[in-house]
């Protein structure tokens, strides 16, 4: 027993991917999930992201995700929060409203439940974060801002729900050769305020984030390049109100809005240059994994509670002295619950010794 405070003890999945009905058991520290490719372990994992989080990691709708034989799927999690058992029950059925119960009780709103069970997940597609769209930026922005904070995660609800609106407004105005002013300020008042809440946060999130981040590439990773992360953003120029204003003729041809908060980025950069033009593929998953440990430590010093870290196959292209180090790490108390995937039981085996590591327990998909 390691005493860990928060942890989950068991998962019974019903349809979820290619899990037709499964339970499985976990340690309280580490978890290691072997089998074959196509086995399940990331859908495992997703899995349990989706309990914290209620929504996939991988996929970006529901409609993927019940097996593809049904069109149900039920998730239910045994979380242990203070020596407190909780049971979390999500119930998807297509065409109706998700449901989520806590202890049977159902959670009427998504951004006061999120962040209870707090989490970090680290996956093979996330290298997409430094090679990929904006979009992706953000959405790690958000993970993290919306699991500290229901003030963020219901603003950015309103914010994504105005530009659907406004943008929509436009296009009508467009195609009916029509403006009407004052109904365009209904929008943009809503929309300005909450897109200036969303940059507040996401300025304060970045001045706390980034220099943790620093730190952990060079201390844990031995990095020794010049690395950066940049802000972009509308709003670091001007008042979102004068934008939206000098913007207004843009936005009617465009037919959308083309300024706020839903265009932000961040830049990073490796010697003042972009990670994605001169890094490394090593150096970039350095990049990515302390983006992700930069994140873990925010979210446990704010939730006052160590996350569960999800790690699906993160050992590939890192140096044998990376990987001890990282197997050190997730060893060490510093961090809760782990739950890593790897394909190979006999190297898993072999870094379990080679490491002196107790507690664990090793789930092998293929024999259960
Ligand atoms: N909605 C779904 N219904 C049924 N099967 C699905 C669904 N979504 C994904 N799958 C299947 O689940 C299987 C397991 O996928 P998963 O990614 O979890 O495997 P894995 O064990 O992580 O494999 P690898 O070692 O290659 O990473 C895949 O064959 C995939 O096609
Ligand atoms: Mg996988």
């Amino acid at each position: 027993m390691s005493g860990n405070p928060f942890h989950i003890q068991q998962i019974k999945l019903t349809n979820y991917k290619n899990y037709g009905f499964k339970v499985i058991d976990f340690a309280e520290k580490l978890n290691f999930i072997v089998g074959n490719n196509g086995i399940g372990k990331t859908n495992l994992l997703d899995a349990i992201y989706y309990s914290c989080l209620t929504k996939s990691y991988l996929s970006s709708s529901d409609l993927m995700v019940p097996n593809f034989t049904d069109s149900f799927f039920r998730i239910e999690t045994i979380f242990c929060l203070n020596n407190d058992n909780q049971l979390l029950e999500i119930k998807y059925l297509k065409q109706e409203k998700k449901e989520v119960f806590v202890n049977k009780a159902k959670i009427e709103k998504q951004a006061a439940f999120i962040g209870k069970f707090p989490c970090v997940i680290i996956t093979p597609d996330d290298n997409q974060l430094i090679l990929g769209v904006s979009e992706l930026r953000r959405k790690f922005m958000d993970a993290t801002l919306c699991q500290f904070s229901a003030e963020y995660m219901s603003s950015l609800i309103v914010y994504n729900k105005i530009l659907t609106q406004r943008n929509a407004l436009l296009k009508s105005f467009y195609e009916n050769r029509t403006f009407d002013k004052n109904l365009l300020d209904v929008y943009n008042e809503k929309l300005i305020s909450a897109g200036k809440l969303i940059f507040e946060y996401r300025k304060t999130f970045l001045a706390k984030f980034i220099p943790i981040f620093k730190s952990i590439y060079k201390q844990i990773f031995d990095g020794t390049e010049e690395i950066s992360i940049i802000y972009d953003s509308d709003l670091l120029t001007k008042d979102f109100e004068q934008l939206i204003a000098e913007s207004q003729e843009q936005d009617r041809s465009a037919q959308r809005t083309t300024k706020g908060t839903h265009l932000d980025d961040l830049i990073f950069e490796l010697n003042n240059f972009p990670v994605k033009k001169i890094g490394s593929q090593g150096q970039q998953k350095t990049f990515l994994l302390s983006l992700k440990l930069a994140q873990y430590e925010l979210l446990k010093s704010e939730k006052q509670m160590k996350p569960l870290l999800l790690l699906d196959d993160i050992f590939d292209k890192l140096d044998a002295n990376r990987i001890a180090k990282i197997f050190q790490l997730i060893n060490s108390d510093h961090f809760g619950q782990v739950f890593i995937t790897d394909t190979d039981e006999i190297t898993i085996n072999a870094l379990i010794t080679d490491n002196q590591i107790t507690n664990y327990k090793i789930i092998n998909l293929g024999s259960i």
